[in-house]
């Protein structure tokens, strides 16, 4: 996750196994040229081979905005045992044929589409695959439940800004919700953070408990943009982006604070709109 950890510059078979299963959570994050970071879901993200991923272009907008003005990405999977796999790579276009464009038209869960079938394959060739990302569950459940008697905690007055709707706090409110932070790394490429104990605190601002991927926590800068996307398993996706806020201490513990600048919806009917 650090750029200071080298990562191999193929995907593991472990990895590329992971990067094919269908159905798991995946996440590709993107970066617009004025440095603000975007993160969504995109289930169709594939290993093509252990350099290459792809993804078939549905609805996609400001990832695509960024995509043509900044090629570095980074992609990450959840698989079910709780462990993810994070690469970072340069994206190299969109192709509207080849063999790209038919392994991703033959999927199962694109063929079917109620859309216009797939746009293009977009095609990432892979620069680093960081070290998998372990969530020991007993330290999940220490941050989940952190987040969760610290909320009230760490609410404060809004003062007329207006709030997260109540469809999108209990999103993120759901145990099982996926969710991970995007924010710009030091090698100026997204960096991912697997973060599923994210939890609203009031209607402008999430608070996360820090036990697990500390030490990328912890190179957080005050203040710097970061995004954050969560997936339910209706699925209903959502993104915000907002800006770290650093750790806090409530009550004598510790928790993650982002304060919510932007609200975005992540899926249909209104994929990749503006809420707040
Ligand atoms: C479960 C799920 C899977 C998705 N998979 C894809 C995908 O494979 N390709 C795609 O183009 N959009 C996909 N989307 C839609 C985008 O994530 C969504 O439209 C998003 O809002 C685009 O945001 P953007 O404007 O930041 O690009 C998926 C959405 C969900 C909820």
């Amino acid at each position: 996750m650090l750029s200071d950890q080298v990562g191999e510059d193929r995907l593991s078979p472990e990895a590329e196994a992971s990067f094919a299963r269908p159905m798991l959570p995946k996440f590709l994050a993107t970066v617009s040229s004025e440095g603000t970071p975007n993160i969504v879901p995109i289930i169709s993200i594939e290993a093509a081979d252990p350099k290459t991923i792809i993804f078939a272009e549905l609805m996609i907008w400001k990832t695509r905005k960024n995509l043509e003005e900044n090629p570095k990405v980074a992609a990450a999977v959840m698989t079910r045992d709780l462990k993810a796999w994070v690469v970072k790579g340069d994206f190299e276009g969109f192709q509207k044929k080849g063999k790209y464009y038919d392994k991703l038209s033959c999927n199962e869960l694109l063929r079917y589409n109620a859309y216009t079938g797939i746009r293009s394959a977009a095609v990432i060739r892979i620069k680093e695959v960081l070290p998998a990302v372990p969530l020991p569950k007993l330290k999940l459940l220490g941050d989940l439940i952190k987040t969760r008697i610290l909320s009230p905690r760490a609410g404060s007055q809004l003062q007329g800004k207006r709030e997260m709707p109540v469809p999108v706090s209990e999103k993120f409110r759901r145990l099982m919700g996926v969710k991970f932070l995007a924010y710009i790394d030091t090698d100026g490429y997204p960096g991912i953070i697997p973060l599923l104990s994210l939890f609203p605190a009031d209607g402008r601002k999430l608070i996360f408990g820090t036990s697990i991927s500390s030490e990328a926590i912890g190179r957080l800068k005050f203040s710097e943009k970061v995004a954050a996307s969560v997936i339910t398993s209706d699925p209903v996706a959502y993104q915000v982006k907002g800006s770290f806020q650093g750790i806090k201490r409530y009550w004598g513990i510790k928790v993650g604070v982002i304060d919510i600048d932007e609200l975005y919806s992540a899926s249909p009917p209104l994929p990749g709109e503006r809420i707040i």
